[in-house]
């Protein structure tokens, strides 16, 4: 199966495809993951980290090339968990157009709502214990922004082919579980 993850900052999307990873055993490929693995002190990691420490979208180009070097890889053509990606309109339409040339599909879109106090609350949680140079309260607010102006938009571009199966966030990670677990198993049968 194909599953991409599309929620805002903090709505458990890495939690949940960890577990669903798991469970489907297939990849589990997560752009903020890549992207943070990339920062290092070459020209190419500091660029990379001055996008991502800043909350701002990494370009278009690098993105997809790390991708699809993922996707190349064995282990991810029998089946992947988009875990942040696509983000914009243009990488959906790359994705697609991929996809395509190998003959391959995608099967669901989990759309991840949580409230934005709750976003807010879990994510400066997170700050104290891991760290993250995005987790201020200023770059939080500016990733959601950026997720209303340029992501959430890409839920109408996977409506229209019937994807999008909403889910309810804001419930414990158990409850969150079930609820996806359910829609994948639904799918499965078809
Ligand atoms: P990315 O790493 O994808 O960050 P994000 O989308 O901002 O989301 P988070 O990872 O912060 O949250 P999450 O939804 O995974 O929630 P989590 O499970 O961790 O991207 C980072 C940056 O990389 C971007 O800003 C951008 O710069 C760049 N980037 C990435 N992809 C890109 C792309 N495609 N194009 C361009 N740029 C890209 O949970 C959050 C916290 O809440 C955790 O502490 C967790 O334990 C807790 N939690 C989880 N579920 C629950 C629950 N049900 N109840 C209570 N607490 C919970
Ligand atoms: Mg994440």
């Amino acid at each position: 199966m194909r599953i991409i993850f599309i929620g805002p900052p903090g709505a458990g999307k890495g939690t949940q495809c960890k577990r669903l990873a798991a469970y489907l055993n297939i990849v589990h490929l997560s752009t903020g993951d890549l992207l943070r693995a990339t920062k290092s002190a070459s020209a190419l990691g500091r660029l990379v980290a001055s996008y991502i420490d800043s909350g701002r979208l990494a370009p278009d180009y690098l993105v997809m090339r790390i991708v699809i070097r993922q996707l190349e890889q064995t282990a991810a053509r029998s089946g992947c968990l988009f875990d942040g990606f696509p983000r914009t309109l243009n990488q959906a339409q790359l994705l697609d157009e991929y996809l395509a040339a190998n003959q391959q599909k995608l099967d669901l879109v989990i759309d991840l709502h949580v409230r934005q106090d709750e976003l807010v609350a879990r994510l400066l949680k997170r700050a104290q214990v891991e760290h993250r140079p995005d987790d201020t309260r200023e770059t939080i607010a500016s990733r959601l922004r950026i997720f209303h102006s340029q992501t959430a938009p890409l839920l109408d571009y996977y409506q229209d082919r019937g994807m999008v199966r909403r889910i309810d966030g804001m419930q414990s990670p158990d409850e969150v579980f079930s609820q996806i677990q359910a829609c994948v198993d639904a799918q499965k049968q078809q």
